[in-house]
């Protein structure tokens, strides 16, 4: 297939960015997406220009660091699919792509598609520890989980913050992301002794980040690669209003 670019080029953070078009010849569907920038890349270097730079370490769907929007989409045009598991058959010949960095006020571009995603960190950060005895390694069987809450805890801990929720929504909200690492932790017997003052301590970190505020626009659960279900905002929501009817305060280890 023969393809026509249009990628965001920006030199650094405070430079001004523009889209610049390039051909992509020869490309197989059967490479992702990624190595389709690849080839564009090595014929950069050829010519001596300067590659475009681009989130990607795992390419298996699992780190979170390949975010671009394509063609206006974060990840893409596949349901369920980050941008480095999208292949190239998603597209016909002499299709013309564009691919953007997130755009979002608390994701600052870095250069070309790269963002700085560092107010995740934060936010988990915020979420601070899990009180457990420590010694010896406990009886695996010695703290019953109902099933139900283990395979919704693992379904929210599957959440790579890849930032595509919050690239998606109109508002650049981050509840998915946020909803997410509060229910997995708080869904366990072992998330129970800080599960409130947690709760209010995340929150309260994403709205100090430059994050919007949530509308039930739904766009994030509609890319998230993971499936992240908004139910899981509607759980945050009752704890963090049940945290501040009891009148929890954010853990003193969140600051
Ligand atoms: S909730 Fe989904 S879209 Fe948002 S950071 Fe997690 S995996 Fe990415
Ligand atoms: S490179 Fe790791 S999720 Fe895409």
């Amino acid at each position: 297939m023969d393809l026509t670019l249009h990628v965001w080029r920006q030199e650094r953070g405070e430079a001004a960015g523009r889209l610049v078009r390039y051909e992509a010849r020869g490309v197989s569907p059967d490479m992702s997406f990624l190595e389709m920038i690849d080839t564009v890349n090595e014929g950069l270097i050829e010519r001596g220009e300067r590659p475009i730079e681009f989130g990607h370490d795992c390419r298996e769907g699992i780190c979170g660091s390949c975010g671009m929007m394509i063609n206006g989409e974060a990840h893409g045009p596949w349901r369920l699919t980050a941008a480095c598991q999208l292949h190239m058959r998603a597209f016909r010949d002499g299709d013309t792509i564009t691919i953007e960095p997130w755009r979002s006020r608390a994701f600052p571009v870095l250069q070309d598609l790269v963002v700085d995603r560092s107010a995740f960190d934060r936010i988990i950060e915020a979420g601070g520890y899990v009180s457990v005895n420590t010694g010896e390694a406990p009886e695996a069987s010695s703290i019953p989980v109902p099933k139900e809450n283990a395979d919704d805890a693992f379904d929210a801990a599957t959440c790579i913050g890849c930032g595509a929720c919050v690239a998606q929504c109109p508002n650049g909200a981050a509840q998915l992301f946020t909803a997410a690492k509060v229910a997995h932790l708080g869904l366990l017997p072992q998330g129970q002794p800080e599960r409130y003052g947690r709760v209010v301590a995340m929150v309260e970190e994403m709205e100090s980040r430059g994050f919007g505020a949530c509308s039930n626009f739904r766009e994030c659960q509609a890319v998230c690669p993971k499936g992240i279900s908004i139910d899981w905002i509607a759980r945050m929501n009752r704890d963090y209003l049940k945290a501040k009817l009891q009148g929890r305060r954010k853990p003193a280890l969140a600051g």
